[in-house]
């Protein structure tokens, strides 16, 4: 059975892209991966809105994250995590497991991070070094008002850097790097890029990279100072996964050729057709309306259902999605929209999901439910309202 993966990454990716994947491999230190890099690098950096470095370095997500920790910081640096849900957490626990001096700015799960608040906070506190923040956070579906937020950031006693966790919301939503200040943000290739698992990137702006000279954290695999001279010359450091690069290029191209306001667009009409399929099944969304996340819609799972018997039903029916994480595991159920997605698709997950709530007491109509995306969908796309 054809499954219908709808996690908030990996994603399902694009046959070009598995075909790409799939080519034979070549000399990492060669002209051929000169270009691969070379092309690849500048297109993200157009997409992220930067003119400052992409590097891309072999590993996830988290590898992402902790390359940006130690290369912009020293043990005992103070540090403020804003911290929304548990990707948040999770960047406070390297900058802590790295001796950064951290403290948390924690917003109730479910909740985006208050730019008001925050200012306050910064106002009324000792200067901090860096202020790390996550863009869309994954494990609650909740995007925060990242812009504002820099802003914020940017006025602060000391002039922090600002790091971003831009994992599941670089290239899908807005995000302009250099206007927005923002120092360094790090994503990775199996989110909106459209490849599979296994290259991290990382966007690097003058301010972090003038930090890493002074940064004293211990790195080595992760040392953006030997990855950024060998970028030079086209070449990594490392072996480099040559396959995921491959189809990253594909992925890159595919949205440079969409353009990056229909892309976003495009990500938060479906985003709207999900919320609108979701409530037509009489679930409640987790996030607030303006704070909505474009590429992941999480919802409250109803009373009674359990989740691993409920989960085990749609993906025998070939819906695979994704639960809650942390201290929300088994009160939500997340739905993944990133990347290579339409309307038809995410459709077609909530007829089975609307198909499957019955089987466990709670009354719903997948068609309707598919109906009701595909009408908010259109509205949005059509500019009717
Ligand atoms: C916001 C965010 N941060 C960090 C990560 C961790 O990335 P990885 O699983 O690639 O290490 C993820 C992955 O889901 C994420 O969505």
């Amino acid at each position: 059975m054809e499954q219908n993966l709808r996690t908030p990454g990996p994603t399902p990716i694009p046959t070009a892209v598995r075909d790409a994947q799939a080519q034979q491999m070549i000399d990492h230190r060669g002209t051929e991966f000169e270009e691969l890099l070379r092309e690849t690098s500048a297109g993200l950096a157009e997409l992220i809105g930067t003119s400052g470095d992409v590097l891309l370095l072999t590993g996830s997500g988290s590898g992402a994250l902790e390359a940006a920790v130690v290369n912009t910081l020293s043990p005992g640096d103070r540090v403020l995590v804003v911290t929304i849900g548990s990707f948040g957490d999770r960047f406070a626990q390297i900058a802590t497991a790295f001796g950064a001096d951290v403290e948390r700015f924690e917003v109730e799960w479910g909740d985006a991070a208050d730019p008001e608040v925050l200012r306050q906070h910064l106002a009324s506190s000792d200067a901090y070094h860096a202020v790390l923040i996550t863009h869309n956070e994954t494990s609650t579906g909740v995007a925060n008002p990242l812009r504002a937020l820099a802003e914020i950031v940017r006025g602060a006693p000391g002039d922090p850097l600002l790091l971003v966790d831009g994992i599941s919301g670089l290239g899908a939503m807005p995000f302009e790097m250099d206007d927005w200040g923002v120092d360094l943000v790090v994503s990775a290739s199996q989110k909106a890029w459209m490849a599979s698992p296994g290259i991290a990137i990382a966007a690097i702006g003058e301010r972090a990279r003038a930090a890493g000279e002074r940064a004293s954290m211990p790195r080595f695999y992760w040392d953006f100072a030997e990855a950024r001279t060998w970028a030079s010359k086209g070449q990594t450091p490392w072996t480099p996964a040559i396959s995921i690069l491959y189809g990253l290029r594909i992925g890159v191209r595919r949205l440079r050729e969409e353009g990056r306001e229909r892309t976003w667009a495009r990500h938060a009409a479906i985003a709207t057709g999900v919320v609108a399929g979701i409530e037509s099944l009489g679930l409640r969304p987790v996030a607030p309306e303006a704070h909505r996340s474009s590429t992941v819609t999480a919802a409250w799972l109803p009373d009674g259902i359990e989740w691993g018997q409920f989960n085990a039903a749609m993906r025998a029916k070939g819906l695979v999605i994704a639960g809650g994480q942390g201290k929300w595991t088994g009160r939500i159920l997340r739905f993944g929209h990133m990347g290579d997605v339409g309307i038809d698709e995410m459709a077609d997950a909530l007829a089975i999901m609307g198909g499957t709530l019955p089987e466990f007491g709670h009354a719903a109509d997948g068609a309707a439910a598919a109906d009701a995306a595909r009408a908010a969908y259109q509205q949005m796309t059509t500019g009717v309202r």
